[in-house]
């Protein structure tokens, strides 16, 4: 987590490092001019569109639009995750890592864990060959040696103390690690007992906890997994990642099935690129985590209704992470069929069908929400406009977005409002051009200048973006629900969605627009109090902000449906003061309503 390691480390760490050393040592670099130039390793090219600035300190690729500081290129280049580019930055400069007092630390407190999770996999691995039983298990399912070696599979034997007694005198590390139980009594046990083992590992290879299956149907649970230990986060962690990027050397896609089985059967049968999330739903984190890894996720469900629900369930929490050039799309498998049955049954080939079949996850999220309406009346249509409007507000401002927008003007024939209000965020300066629509007449200029209250926001959200995390989650949606013109309510999008961007990496995503030098300048004032103090004011002036907003905007809509009484229009004010009833109030007036932003 971002909040583990003070943001002014990583100030000093961006300070001292030097972004060319960074990547020339990861790419050809060639010097041009007061730049360096080299292939962009982001996307496919033929002549050098990747350029590197030692005076701002960093890259921009003008084919692809990939920018960012060392730190970003890390994380993007080496596919690393926050804490991890940080690490290998630090290292490069001999720095070390500072962690916030009072938290809980990840780094080297922790190799102790680590150390003991890893002798332990090869422990059970080794327990495995001398057991019969399980080797059989794994053989009646369809297991070959060479797939259990690939994943590390092992069995923990019968018994209540192996691990105690193989590891004697660390029963403080054991417990810790998850891997011994103490009762109310105090007396400790082995966690996994008669059980075939799936090591789940981290994208470094280490590992991180296990899942334990029974080798017998009366035996409960059918899988017992490591609790949540300083290492280990279920709702983070996707089994057979690390397997996967292992043996695909450009990994593309991942497969998000249910079970371990699924995994190690796919891999075993030609399809290494499947991962599961750990008995969990598919989170948001797990999306974001697959797609610093590959820009196509499949998800894979039953067909069944518990299937649909999860599938519903993953695409609420894929939409935060699609970003523009993320792909996600829906499988569904036959009744009574898992992956696991069906590969083994049907064939690589039948899986690769289904997976090419995939149906994409725009298309799924407007068929649910329109099945069971009738979309030939007004009101079915109008129902679906509402119901849309918070999915497609989760979706990152981007090409994505626009498209679901466009769709959903064409399935209610609500076109003319559907790309052009000044409520959504269309027509964000960062869009793709190619897809920008014209404005309809929305009487605001392109920018208003910026008040004193927003530049102090935006200076906190420049020193401290964490700020966003922490108030109120409906304060935060209505900053992010500002309008695309609203440069406060654009870097509260982007930090929403890049939940890890420091300051750096806020203004990295602004360089080559307008507002850059804005931006620029506030990252350089001080935060003049402390975080907490901070915090409590970004909420108070966040609170002041969208009010203002609000009010002002109602006053726009209002002024266009006097100058210009048609039903569109009414439909747009009509909506407005639906959205905001909350901030106005009950009644709604207008009578005296004053516009704070202007008054000050
Ligand atoms: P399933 O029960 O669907 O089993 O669990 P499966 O994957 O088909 O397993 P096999 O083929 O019978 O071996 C799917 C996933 O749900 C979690 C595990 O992660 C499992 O892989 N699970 C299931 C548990 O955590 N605990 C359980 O008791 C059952
Ligand atoms: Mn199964």
């Amino acid at each position: 987590m971002a909040g583990l390691i003070p943001q002014s480390f990583i100030n000093d760490l961006l300070d001292r490092v030097d972004i060319v050393d960074i990547i020339d040592t990861r790419l050809q670099l060639k010097k041009a001019g007061k730049n360096y130039q080299a292939l962009c390793p982001f996307h496919s090219e033929k002549s050098p569109s990747f350029s590197v600035s030692p005076d701002k300190q960093f890259y921009h690729c003008f084919g692809c639009g990939m920018s960012g500081t060392a730190l970003t290129f890390l994380m993007e280049h080496d596919r690393l995750e926050f804490v991890e580019a940080v690490e290998t930055l630090a290292a490069s400069v001999g720095l070390e890592v500072p962690r916030e007092a009072g938290r809980r630390v990840v780094g080297d407190g922790n190799a102790e864990i680590y150390q003991l999770l890893d002798a332990a996999s090869s422990y059970y691995q080794q327990q495995l060959r001398q057991a019969p039983v399980a080797i059989e298990y794994l053989k009646g399912r369809g297991v070959t040696g060479v797939v259990a070696k690939e994943f590390a599979i092992g069995y923990a034997p019968p018994g209540w103390d192996a691990m105690l007694k193989q590891y004697a005198g660390k029963k403080k590390q054991l417990l810790a690690a998850g891997l011994v139980i103490e009762n109310d009594k105090g007396r400790t046990y082995d966690r996994f007992r008669e059980r075939v083992l799936f090591p789940i590992r981290d994208t470094r290879g280490r590992t991180i906890g296990f899942g334990g299956r029974v080798m017998r149907k009366e035996d409960t649970p059918k899988y017992l997994n490591s609790p949540e230990t300083p290492v280990f986060q279920k709702g983070k962690e996707l089994y057979g990642l690390y397997e996967a990027r292992r043996a695909v050397r450009q990994l593309e896609r991942l497969l998000v099935v249910e079970g371990y089985m699924d995994v190690v059967a796919l891999a075993q049968h030609g399809i290494p690129y499947a991962v599961a999330s750990l008995g969990t739903a598919t989170s948001t984190t797990h999306f974001q985590k697959m797609y610093r890894n590959v820009s196509e996720v499949v998800c894979c469900f039953d067909g069944d209704n518990a299937g649909r629900q999860a599938a519903w369930r993953a695409l609420e929490n894929a939409l935060p992470a699609l970003e523009d050039g993320r792909q996600l799309k829906f499988m569904f498998l036959p009744d009574g069929e898992d992956p696991d049955t069906l590969v083994r049954s049907r064939g690589k080939e039948h899986i690769e069908t289904l997976v090419s079949n995939a149906i994409s996850g725009l298309e799924y999220l407007f068929n649910q929400l329109t099945s069971g309406l009738d979309m030939e009346s007004m009101d079915g249509r109008a129902r679906l406009a509402s119901l849309a409007e918070p999915h497609i507000n989760k979706v990152p401002d981007g090409v994505l977005k626009q498209l679901m927008r466009q769709r959903l003007g064409e399935l209610t024939g609500l076109r003319s409002t559907a790309g052009q209000d000044s409520s959504n965020a269309q027509q964000s300066s960062k869009a793709a051009p190619a897809v920008q629509t014209s404005s309809s007449g929305a009487a605001r200029p392109p920018r208003r200048s910026a008040s004193r209250l927003q530049a102090r926001m935006l200076v906190t959200l420049l020193k401290a973006p964490d700020v966003i995390h922490k108030i109120d989650a409906d304060l935060q949606q209505r900053l992010a629900g500002l309008p695309a013109d609203d440069l406060l309510g654009d870097v509260v999008r982007y930090v929403v969605s890049h939940p890890k961007a420091d300051g750096a990496q806020i203004l990295a995503s602004w360089v080559g627009e307008p507002d850059h030098a804005l931006l620029l300048q506030y990252s350089k004032r001080p935060l003049e109090v402390g975080f907490a103090a901070a915090q409590e004011e970004f909420s108070a002036g966040a609170l002041r902000y969208i009010e203002a907003e609000e009010r002002h905007q109602v006053k726009a809509v209002l002024a266009r449906l006097q100058a210009d009484p048609t039903p569109d229009n009414l439909r747009r004010y009509w909506q407005l003061m639906e959205a905001n009833r909350k901030g106005l109030g009950s009644g709604g007036t207008l009578d005296g309503v004053q516009d704070p932003a202007e008054a000050q």
